[in-house]
């Protein structure tokens, strides 16, 4: 087995990485009984089982789906309708969960890139009620993050200029590292950290690359997100 990110743990498989983070979810919510919960959610094709899973009837009923609002941590500057939009694939994956239409907050792609980036950083200012992290009051109370097998986490991509942007919330991304090579929009990483709880949902054998580049010292961008992480494997992803 490689060395793994500390705070990590292995668990059989991807259904129960899945469990796992639902569980955390409707303890953060527990754990918050009078007040809107905001969680941040991951784009691709990792977390899909989990959105089923919440909105399923192991975990439907256990949620506060009036008070939970979403938020993501990125997504490709395409229309909502897009096959690639993390919109899209949030809608789909969630099918059948009462969430009101006003708490999906999806990052808008109808204007220019920096217009639209901006716009989602005043939307997550006026949810806040401050354009200033306070580092006693994080913004969400779950970030959820995927690995990129290039190490990239949310559109943060190794090499690429929204790695070192320190002020906005929301950087655009004109040139993604990554297919889909589309433009994309990301949250920066303060506002990733901005967390009461940040889990990376990592697993299959294809995530073992980048996971070995972080044990041979390689600082990729998924390994810069601070604040409260933890890595949830499975057993494929972690060689174990
Ligand atoms: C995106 C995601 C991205 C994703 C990783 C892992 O918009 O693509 O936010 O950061 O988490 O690329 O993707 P998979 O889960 O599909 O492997």
């Amino acid at each position: 087995m490689i060395p793994l990110p500390k705070n990590s743990e292995i668990l059989p498989d991807a259904d129960t990485v899945a469990r796992a983070a639902a569980d955390r979810l409707v303890a953060l919510c527990a754990a918050a009984p009078d007040r809107p919960v905001a969680v941040c959610l991951s784009g691709g094709s990792t977390p899909k089982r989990l959105y089923a899973l919440l909105a399923g009837p192991d975990y439907r009923d256990a949620l506060p789906w009036a008070r939970l609002h979403w938020f993501f941590g990125d997504d490709r500057h395409v229309p909502w309708d897009d096959a690639a939009s993390n919109v899209r694939m949030a809608r789909e994956a969630f099918a059948g969960a009462p969430i009101p239409v006003d708490n999906l907050h999806g990052i808008p792609t109808e204007g220019t890139l920096e217009a639209d980036a901006a716009a989602y950083g005043t939307e997550l200012n006026a949810f806040y009620g401050a354009d200033r992290l306070d580092p006693g009051r994080p913004l969400f109370d779950l970030v959820l993050l995927g690995l990129g097998e290039d190490g990239h986490t949310a559109s943060l991509f190794p090499g690429k200029p929204a790695l070192d942007e320190a002020t906005a919330w929301v950087a655009p991304v004109p040139e993604a590292g990554l297919a889909p090579f589309v433009p994309r929009i990301t949250l920066t990483f303060p506002v990733l950290a901005s967390a009461r709880s940040v889990l990376f949902l990592v697993t299959g054998e294809a995530k073992r690359a980048p996971l070995e580049r972080l044990a041979e010292g390689e600082t990729l961008p998924a390994f810069r997100v601070a604040g409260p992480v933890i890595w949830l494997l499975d057993r494929a992803a972690a060689g174990a």
